[in-house]
């Protein structure tokens, strides 16, 4: 025992100074996307290198191996919940993962999705497959390799799943999918055939950049966004980055004829960082510490972006304040027309700009897709008719090219094959979350509308935020909500929702 207890507290020593280390990458990766000059990029992906290559020498150690073997089989972690057992069953997963992918692969991937990057970009701007098709084949080739040296799970695609969802499968996904997809090609029908539309022209008024930045602020900081630990600035693509206890980073972009986007971007943004904001210092850089998976931390941005954000009760009590900071475009404009235009659902070919209806169908696509390609059931030649096909079967509507198709996400490029998914598990999460805090917290639609988010967000603190990787995602929302996952809320809450505001069923 006291020889485990020693392993133990030089291990988790060991891994907060390589967390700190891994630290000062975001920092400059923050700076990189914000303030940093043209100039600055190539000495800047030396530094990142040397950082990466530095944290990866630390971790993949033998010695971490010994004190974990030391302290697997001692009573120190017998209470298999117990912070001890948590922190050594996560950093054993991360150690067999790091320690099981032979270095030859790890260069050889970074290289090639390296390229491959910059391979998409060029291809994309053309609208040019064949251009890409040659890297994507390389990268997956790599993918595969990748997946047979970590051999974890039932097929090589859960293997890489398991990367950005720990424990989380292909059959669990599909099974859960397959009965959303089913519901949302129906209610996605039945709001076309409604006829009914909301006046855009509202959202799209003129909307200066500085009052924006200056409503958004104040949005953020009311549903519970600490700036005095954590910033806004302006990126071209949004994202929050979590430097450590005190300081968390958001950044967003700003459209001028848009309203919706830099505000919903910055809910989204401060979401993830409500999320960092509210994990165990204490517990800084170890599992007990740290986010459980992507899925999770995508359930928190959504729900603030869309549970809470694209809600009547939020706006209630919000517009009249967007009215006064936005005198010519809405001083004239009812909250019902203003609300029914920032949930406009509409077939489009870009993810990205989906509403919260279509969004999960992009997803099903991909995840269909990737899968394919993982098992040898398609042809990297063969991606473009068979997207543009099961588009058209979703979505009524064919891409005109394939920039506006297969070529429009980044992912495949940098080898996130397995990371689609965990877009639409965060929706789900989100909506049966969501459910359980309005059976816990009391009526949250009247708290909104008086601009109470403070019980909504201790909730989160309590419930999802300070129990670190105490659980893996799939057992924290049945801890939670008494309930396997299900897409049942997600499609409760659409078809309330948009069921109301279009009109049907
Ligand atoms: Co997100």
């Amino acid at each position: 025992m006291g020889d485990a207890k020693q392993a133990y507290d030089a291990l988790i020593t060991e891994v907060k100074q390589i967390a700190t280390l891994g630290s000062c990458a975001n920092v400059l990766g923050w700076d990189e996307q914000t303030y940093m000059p043209k100039g600055g990029v190539k000495h800047r992906s030396e530094q990142l290198a040397l950082l990466a290559g530095l944290t990866h020498e630390r971790f993949t150690c033998t010695q971490i191996g010994d004190w974990l073997a030391e302290v697997e089989g001692s009573d120190l972690v017998s209470d298999r919940l117990s912070v001890e057992a948590v922190n050594v069953r996560e950093l054993r997963q991360s150690y067999d993962r790091e320690t099981k992918l032979p270095k030859d692969l790890v260069q050889e991937l970074a290289r090639m999705t390296t390229i491959g990057q910059q391979a998409w970009a060029e291809a994309r701007s053309d609208s040019d497959f064949a251009a890409f098709q040659p890297h994507l084949e390389k990268i997956l080739d790599l993918k595969k390799k990748e997946a047979a040296a970590l051999g974890v799970g039932k097929t090589p695609y859960d293997a890489l799943l398991d990367e950005y969802e720990p424990g989380e499968t292909t059959d669990n996904l599909t099974n859960v999918f397959s009965a959303l997809r089913n519901e949302l090609v129906e209610l996605v029908g039945a709001i076309v055939d409604s006829g009914n539309k909301p006046n855009m022209d509202i959202v799209k008024r003129l909307y200066p950049k500085d009052k924006q930045a200056e409503f958004g602020q104040m949005v953020a900081s009311q549903i519970g966004f600490d700036f005095d630990c954590g910033r806004l600035d302006e990126t071209a693509h949004p994202f929050c980055s979590g430097f450590g206890p005190g300081d968390t980073r958001l950044t967003t972009r700003y459209d001028e004829h848009y309203f919706p986007q830099a505000l919903f971007g910055t809910m989204h943004e401060a979401g993830h960082g409500i999320y960092d904001q509210g994990l165990n210092a204490d517990y800084y850089g170890t599992p007990m510490g740290n986010s459980v998976s992507l899925g999770i931390h995508e359930s928190q941005s959504r729900m603030w972006e869309n549970f809470v954000g694209r809600s009547n009760a939020f706006w209630t009590h919000f517009f009249p304040k967007a009215q006064t900071t936005f005198p010519d475009a809405l001083g004239q404009v009812s909250q019902d027309d203003f609300y029914f235009a920032v949930n406009n659902v509409e077939a489009s070919f870009i993810r990205v700009e989906a509403d919260e209806v279509t969004y999960n169908l992009h997803i099903l696509l991909r995840f269909e897709m990737e899968q394919a390609l993982m098992n040898g059931g398609l042809n990297v030649a063969d991606v473009p008719g068979v997207w543009n096909e099961t588009f058209e079967k979703y979505f009524g509507i064919t891409p005109p090219d394939d920039a506006h198709g297969c070529l429009q996400d980044i992912h495949w490029s940098f080898g996130g094959i397995g990371y689609f998914p965990t877009y639409t598990l965060g929706n789900l999460y989100a909506a049966q979350l969501f459910e359980q805090a309005r059976d816990d917290v009391g009526d949250l639609d009247a708290q909104f509308a008086a601009g109470e988010f403070l019980p909504l967000k201790s909730w989160l603190n309590e419930k999802i935020h300070k129990p670190g990787q105490k659980y893996r995602a799939s057992e924290l929302v049945d801890v939670v909500t008494g309930k396997p996952l299900s897409h049942a809320p997600l499609i409760r809450h659409l078809k309330t929702k948009f069921g109301s505001l279009y009109g049907i069923g």
